[in-house]
């Protein structure tokens, strides 16, 4: 666990400044600003999970939506008077968590054969000369081998890439094709076409570009993955948000479903309305965390639902269903072999499960979030506390997250923290939405706070809207987040990702379809911070007139490299003065490397116009006295060197 009382000294020591002791350098978490990922807004399927396939199990289901099942969105095709049937069937799957696969009965080949087409997420984006590996399982249900065309192929039929294979077993067994496109498109759809005369049974068909974030199997959508690492996180939380606690018990994210061969995945209902393969699982959340040095901060159901569960989306609604306390222990023993999943070694019972697939040494698991804004019920307060301390008895080393309801005030924030301190959590999570001027009102909210209780973790915030003017009150908010960084260990934006058209919550950091991806100037705040943090903050460095409420600043000094970090952040129509104070540093390098990020007030960017703000970087002069000019509207981050 966390030793939040360690002395500050050790760690200012050293910095190269002269300062009194009242404005000594504040120690500040380390893991301040990270990402919070929810599988909302067809994040994960259809968005950071490359698999370009819809519905490739044959899992979707009216559970997940009325109009939706098995057969959702893939058609069944019998080009050039070939003629057969299609089935859905369960009575001898790949595995029982994977029930429904499809059984091509070919009577009559004709031209081309019958087959099925799937197009993806609303079509498939493939570029020409990039290679995409097709993979399925299949089973001969007539002895004889059985032919197959597989193929990317445009709304109009033209065969962009296509191979043939041939099936050699009774029993389910997985076949693997790579196509390579002639010509990109972004609306091709996959083809299967059975080529002769017989029966096949077929599951999990699925289609990755070779081409994942660093070329992971069952990987990350490039693109998407790389600009979350470019905000260089400390820590990622996942899965949710409400999807952790789900609609009702049945619905609660378990993780323990999501690891090992996809075909054994247990897929199921996504409480934002539509379906989750968990392909994106636990293993690839990890991995993605580690590929990009961010820890990994999973979060798990305190053994209750959502309180919107069964739809009851208002204040104060009470759909909140528990466990019974007869499955508790099984309950609480899934949560401790998550931790000896990510840290075991590889000999221990889960642990091996690790390795097995792929990653034999331990994942460093430092934290573990119980609950998602839960209601705070005596329901919720028995469980949380059966599952902390089971936690808290075998792995003292963890640092465990709670949590304090959905909003920054009110009955359950009140319970919520009262309830914390009570039993010591070490660090809880807030959330909160609102407006740009609530957080310019309340720039000073963890001035007050008690460093001697819990911790706060900010999971989730966000001001209503994605203009520049939401993006810098959020800016402003952040330095103050910095100045209470003794106090406020961890924060991250929400919701992360939004795919268009499949939209559930706005606003959102980052807007993708399936070619293109939009950052927000949101996204570059949290960048401009992210990639800028500090291991101390220095108080009294930027002065300006108090009285001007459009203003905040704040000043973070980086042990490693010794570097002083400015953030200066404006959100008024004029621009304003600010001096900056550097005299105390025992040296300052004459140039700095200055980022500002500025517009109108009301500018965003869109997918169709994704630059019409971004940050403009350039090195400048500096001396130990600046007079800073802010731009009217600006967040401008200063790092200046103090060692050459
Ligand atoms: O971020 C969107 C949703 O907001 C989360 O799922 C939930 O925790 C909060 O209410």
């Amino acid at each position: 666990m966390i030793d939040f009382r360690k002395s500050t000294l050790a760690v200012i020591a050293g910095i190269g400044l002269m300062l009194s002791a009242a404005a000594q350098p504040k120690k500040i978490s380390p893991d301040l600003f990270g990402l919070f990922f929810e599988d909302i807004n067809y994040a994960a399927d259809g968005g950071l999970y490359a698999e370009l396939v819809q519905n490739r199990s044959f899992e979707y289901s009216p559970t997940d939506r009325q109009e939706w099942g098995p057969f959702s969105f893939w058609e069944y095709i019998t080009p050039g008077f070939s003629y057969g049937s299609i089935q859905v069937e369960t009575n001898h799957p790949v595995n029982p968590n994977n029930p429904h696969y499809i059984v091509l009965n070919v009577e009559h080949v004709g031209d081309a054969g019958i087959g099925i087409k799937n197009p993806g997420f609303d079509g498939m984006t493939v570029k020409a000369g990039d290679t995409y590996t097709l993979s399925f399982l299949a089973r001969q249900l007539t002895g004889a081998p059985i032919s197959l065309s597989v193929s990317l192929q445009t709304p109009k039929g033209k065969i962009l890439a296509e191979q043939s294979l041939s099936t050699s077993s009774s029993d389910w067994k997985k076949y693997t094709a790579s196509l390579t496109p002639s010509a990109a498109s972004d609306s091709a759809s996959l083809v299967i076409l059975v080529t002769s005369t017989g029966k096949l049974a077929l599951d999990v068909i699925s289609l990755f570009p070779e081409k994942t974030f660093k070329r992971r199997p069952n990987g990350l959508r490039a693109d998407l993955a790389q600009a979350l690492a470019e905000i260089k996180p400390k820590f990622i939380r996942f899965p949710g948000g409400c999807l952790v606690h789900g609609d009702g018990v049945g619905n609660m994210y378990k993780w323990k479903n999501t690891i090992g061969p996809i075909e054994q995945r247990i897929e199921q209902k996504n409480i934002w309305g539509y379906h989750q393969t968990a392909g994106l699982g636990y293993y690839e959340y990890f991995q993605f965390c580690e590929d990009i040095g961010a820890k990994p901060l999973p979060v798990l159901p305190a053994a209750v639902s959502c309180q919107n569960s069964g739809g009851t989306w208002r204040i104060g609604s009470t759909g909140q269903k528990a466990i019974p306390m007869d499955d508790m222990q099984n309950y609480i023993q899934d949560v401790l072999d998550l931790i000896e999943w990510a840290n075991g070694p590889a000999t221990s019972v889960w642990g091996a499960k690790r390795a097995a697939a792929g990653h034999a040494a331990p994942f460093n698991l430092e934290y573990i979030g119980i609950g998602n804004e839960d209601k705070i019920t005596p329901a919720f307060e028995e469980r949380f506390k059966m599952i902390y301390s089971a936690v808290k008895a075998k792995y003292p080393r963890i640092t465990i997250v709670g949590t304090v309801g959905p909003f920054p005030d009110g009955e359950d924030f009140s319970k919520g923290w009262a309830f914390a301190n009570n039993l010591s959590v070490p660090v809880v999570d807030e959330h909160y939405y609102k407006e740009p001027e609530w957080f310019m009102g309340h720039l000073d909210r963890y001035d007050a706070y008690d460093r001697s209780k819990s911790k706060v973790y900010l999971g989730e915030y966000a001001s209503w809207g994605n203009t520049l003017k939401n993006a810098l009150a959020e800016a402003a908010y952040m330095t103050s987040l910095e100045r209470n960084g003794d106090v406020v260990h961890m924060a991250s934006y929400a919701p992360l990702l939004a795919k268009k058209n499949h939209t559930q919550w706005k606003p959102d950091m980052i807007f993708f379809d399936n070619n293109n991806i939009c950052l927000t100037p949101n996204y570059y705040v949290q960048k401009m911070f992210s990639t800028h943090q500090g291991d101390v903050y220095i108080h009294r460095i930027v002065s300006y007139n108090a009285k001007d409420t459009t203003l905040a600043a704040s000043c973070v000094q980086d042990n490693k490299t010794g570097d002083v970090i400015l953030k200066l952040v404006n959100t008024g129509t004029q621009a304003r003065g600010m001096k900056i104070n550097l005299a105390n540093f025992k040296s300052i390098q004459p140039t700095a490397v200055q980022t500002i990020l500025t517009g109108a007030s009301d500018a965003q960017n869109t997918l169709e116009n994704p630059q019409a703000i971004a940050p403009v970087e350039s090195v400048i002069k500096v001396s130990r006295k600046i007079e800073y000019t802010a731009p009217a509207m600006s967040l401008t981050v200063i790092r200046i060197k103090t060692r050459s």
